[in-house]
């Protein structure tokens, strides 16, 4: 069961880096099933990315620490079009101001791992 999850995961990975844009719309037509098995997937894979990152050092799910916690950023931006973008950049070059004067400083992420921990933050609500 790992090893397929697994397998599932590393397909998608490998699709993502070389699908262009126009053969995106052949990907949505997954079943349903397959769609929320890779969810779940990608889930716990962005929390070992932030885990791995050293996200968790100033940040928690549900608690504030250095910074806040990632169901109140989730809450914060939920109806906001873009928060994937913004978090995403927020993460990648850090920012300050937004919820107190105490800096995050830029993280060490590719632009894909600040989209995935993005979204992930997003799910945490
Ligand atoms: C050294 C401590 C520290 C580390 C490490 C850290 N953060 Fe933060 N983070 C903060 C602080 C402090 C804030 C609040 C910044 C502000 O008020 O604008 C913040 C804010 C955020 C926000 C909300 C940004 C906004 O504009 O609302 C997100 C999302 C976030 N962090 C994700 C992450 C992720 C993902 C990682 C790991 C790649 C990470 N953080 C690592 C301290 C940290």
């Amino acid at each position: 069961m790992k090893g397929w999850v697994f397998f599932v995961l590393l397909t998608v990975v490998l699709l993502s880096c070389q699908q262009r844009p126009a053969e995106q719309g052949a990907q949505k037509e997954q079943r349903p099933a397959e769609v929320a098995t890779q969810q779940v997937a990608q889930a716990k894979d962005a929390e070992a990315l932030a885990q791995q990152k050293g996200c968790m050092a100033c940040h928690a799910k549900n608690e504030k620490k250095v910074g806040p916690s990632y169901a109140a950023v989730a809450q914060k931006y939920a109806g906001r079009a873009d928060a994937v973008d913004y978090l995403a950049g927020k993460i990648k070059n850090g920012g300050v101001g937004v919820w107190g004067q105490v800096p995050m400083p830029a993280q060490n992420v590719t632009d894909q791992e600040a989209r995935d921990l993005a979204k992930w933050v997003l799910s945490t609500k």
